[in-house]
């Protein structure tokens, strides 16, 4: 099947690369003429296990391209997927520019039926207003006999295994109410619909629905759950054992209640945000959304403040080892992530920081640049060499079994704080360490 792919971010990129890998003939339009050059070179912006060799493979065998001729993108694909950004605007919602100026674009290049399918996370509706728009267009080249449709096929897929998301999927939403759009959709998405039938049909603003409410329950699920850990140490509660008493309640389940140090990221804090406007537009009070996002920014603050507390608030000339910058292990992004409300807090302390993380060494040095209280560390051991405290902040896979005893040495008093609860607190006081962990005694 041709298809094609607006926007080479996370979604369209990975998206692209795996119906070009089963086979569908893919191009993927990018306005920004330097990504796409790089990306010609195999050179992929992002890091995301497991992308860069499928999509070099892909673009040998010539099934996959890249572009920023918009009108070529058109003319190739029956099925043209809207896959660009929606940036929150100042409040909250969902900017659309973007995904509007590619409706238009398809309408302004077609000259035959197409299948326009939203798959960047988009507000309730915002299939009615590309299809408007594209009707005007249309209406304008006086070429309103062209006939189009519509879908909302949200990506559910995790930064980190985007790849197996995108090729093992729980589900695949699909929004429509054509029949004949819904065939087609399937026989698109038909290599990955094995074993079980994975497609879920339903009208278009349920489909759109869907993945807010999917990202804001699971949002909820982690809020929740740091409040619950807040409690646990007020009152003596141990929050791994809560866990899994009540993860073991299949009601409940075992995924997403980590506690931790709050969530971060490109969709939870925006997605959660959006819903709250969206609701907001129409006068209905989002108060359940509300509070996971007060509880999520109150715990994105909670290890600096066991980090104050420890040292009396005095902060000023102290050293603090970072592991772990990126929002969650895995990934080099740093959007919203919480080391960066923790590193900012000890800045603005007067403290230092030597800082590692495995992959978002880089993103740190672009967005925060050479300040003399950042110092950035080639390795893990580095960053301890003479700093105050370890505090842990993402749970990177390398983090899990380090040599104690040269933290130990490395560090002028042995403290940790851990955000993310990877140790057992008993036996990190056994080996002679003041630890400080997520709701745990
Ligand atoms: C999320 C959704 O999981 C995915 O389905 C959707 O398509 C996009 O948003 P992603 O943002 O890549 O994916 O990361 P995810 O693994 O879901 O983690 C989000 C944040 O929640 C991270 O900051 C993580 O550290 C935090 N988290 C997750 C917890 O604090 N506790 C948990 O139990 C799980």
């Amino acid at each position: 099947m041709n298809v094609t792919i607006f926007g080479t971010g996370y979604v369209g990129l990975v998206q692209g690369t795996i119906l070009a890998d089963v086979g569908h003939q893919v191009v993927c339009v990018d306005v920004d003429a330097d990504k796409v050059e790089r990306l010609k070179q195999g050179q992929v912006p992002i890091y995301e296990p497991g992308l860069e060799p499928l999509l070099k493979d892909n673009y040998a065998a010539g099934r996959l391209t890249f572009t920023t001729d918009a009108a070529e993108g058109v003319k190739h694909g029956e099925v043209q997927f809207i896959a660009v950004g929606t940036p929150p605007d100042e409040d909250g919602s969902a900017d659309l520019q973007h995904v509007l100026a590619v409706a238009e674009t398809i309408a302004q290049h077609m000259d035959s039926h197409r299948i326009v399918v939203d798959k960047s996370t988009v507000p309730v509706g915002t299939a009615d207003k590309v299809r408007a728009r594209m009707l005007e267009v249309l209406r304008a080249r006086e070429r309103d006999d062209l006939t189009f449709d519509v879908v909302s096929n949200p990506e559910f897929l995790k930064e980190g295994s985007a790849v197996a998301d995108c090729q093992k999927p729980e589900r695949i939403i699909i929004g429509t109410e054509s029949e004949d759009t819904e065939e087609l959709m399937r026989e698109l998405y038909a290599p990955f619909n094995r074993n079980r039938d994975k497609v879920i049909v339903m009208d278009v603003r349920s489909a759109e629905l869907t993945k807010y409410a999917a990202n804001c329950m699971l949002a909820t699920k982690i809020s929740f759950m740091n409040e619950i850990a807040n409690l646990a140490e007020r009152l003596g509660a141990d929050i791994e054992q809560v866990r899994q008493g009540i993860g073991s309640d299949p009601r409940i389940g075992y995924h997403f209640i980590y506690p931790g140090v709050g969530y971060g990221g490109s969709c939870f804090p925006k997605d959660v945000q959006a819903l709250i406007r969206t609701a907001g537009d129409i006068d209905f009070d989002a108060k359940v959304l509300k509070a996971v996002v007060a509880r999520n920014e109150e715990q994105k603050t909670t290890l600096f403040h066991k980090i104050n507390a420890h040292f009396d608030g005095e902060l000023a000339g102290k050293t603090f080892a970072i592991w772990g910058l990126s929002f969650k292990p895995n990934t080099d992004d740093m959007r919203e992530a919480p080391s960066r409300v923790l590193m900012e807090a000890l800045w603005a302390g007067g403290a230092k920081v030597q800082a590692y993380d495995p992959e978002a060494m880089e993103e740190t040095q672009r967005l925060y640049g050479n300040r003399d209280d950042l110092t950035l560390c080639g390795t893990k051991e580095t960053a301890l060499k003479g700093a105050d405290a370890l505090v842990i902040v993402t749970e990177w896979q390398s983090f899990r079994a380090p040599d104690f005893d040269l933290i130990k040495q490395q560090l002028s008093e042995p403290t940790i704080f851990d955000g993310r609860n990877m140790f057992e607190p008993k036996r990190m006081i056994n080996k002679g360490f003041t630890y400080y962990s997520v709701g745990r005694k």
